[in-house]
């Protein structure tokens, strides 16, 4: 005998059936805006780097990006995330910019929770025949601009970190890291940030935003680039990637990448810009292994 569905049960199903459907979104929304943007990640990552000494073979660059304490980042959230960090006990420690979103009064407590870094200078530098000193250098972005550059790099400064603006220093014999000014905002100097820098060093560069690789590959000075700004996108897509990426990250939104004869990493970062979600796109720290390759 057929089975006949009856009015009552088909509304039943319909009410059933939205209420799971409307529930899983909310979930959905509680994830993306509560669970993601707090759940990070570490990244692992060896980059071979023709013409490093071979005493530096194991050199660890741990990365830290875009901590936009804010509104939406508290100094706790970038506590966690330099705690996560230090945990990786690399010898170097960089952050390539966006400190604070809306106002550059959010710098002192931002600096406050990165101080760590810069105690932890520890003896790796002097390990491998560097000079010492802050074990935390820092490029500037374009909310650091937007807000107060000065004010943010002077925070940054009084917090122990080295502030690389259109500058460099050598960290190890035959490693020097250097970091342009920002982009975006036309600050940007590779001239004068690899003035004094001896030749046949290998040249490390922070740069906030990802897409200048390719004036920095056409240089052919720097043997890998470091950057954050796209914060991966914030949400990705299977199959299409992120659909939203800010100016000057479209071509290199997240991860490894070779650019011309120089490789290029980008960080997701660890916070976040309206709207404030991350789906498919951890907020991240990135381990860096510097391999010399076997002649
Ligand atoms: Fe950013």
């Amino acid at each position: 005998m057929p089975h006949r569905i009856t009015r009552r049960r088909f509304l039943k199903w319909m009410l059933g059936g939205t209420a799971t459907a409307g529930l899983s979104a909310l979930g959905g929304v509680g994830y993306a805006a509560l669970v993601e943007p707090s759940w990070l990640a570490v990244e692992r990552v060896e980059v071979p780097l023709p013409g490093l000494p071979a005493d530096l073979d194991g050199f660890t660059i741990a990365q830290l990006s875009d901590l936009h304490r804010g509104p939406k980042v508290t100094q706790e959230d970038v506590a966690r995330a330099v705690e996560l960090a230090l945990q990786q006990q690399a010898d170097l420690t960089v952050l390539t910019g966006d400190y604070v979103s809306h106002s550059a009064n959010y710098a002192p407590s931002c600096a406050e929770a990165l101080s760590p870094l810069a105690a932890s200078s520890g003896d790796s530098p002097p390990r491998f025949g560097g000079a010492g000193g802050s074990n935390a250098l820092a490029c500037l972005g374009n909310h650091d601009h937007w807000t107060d550059a000065n004010a943010v790099a002077g925070a940054l400064a009084d917090a122990g970190l080295t502030v690389l603006r259109n500058a460099a220093r050598e960290m190890a014999n035959g490693l020097w890291v250097a970091a342009v000014d920002d982009v975006w905002e036309r600050h940007a100097d590779l001239d004068k940030a690899l003035e004094g820098i001896p030749a046949h060093t290998t040249i490390v560069l922070l740069a906030h935003e990802p897409d200048y690789a390719d004036e920095v590959a056409a240089d052919g000075r720097v043997k890998l680039q470091l950057s954050g700004h796209s914060h991966g996108g914030q949400v990705r897509l299977p199959f299409v990637g992120p659909p939203l990426l800010p100016y000057l990250a479209h071509k290199y939104p997240a991860g490894l990448y070779r650019v011309g004869g120089m490789w290029l990493y980008v960080n997701r970062g660890i916070g976040l810009i309206a709207p404030a979600v991350r789906i498919n796109c951890r907020p991240e720290v990135t381990l860096l292994t510097l391999r010399a390759p076997a002649a």
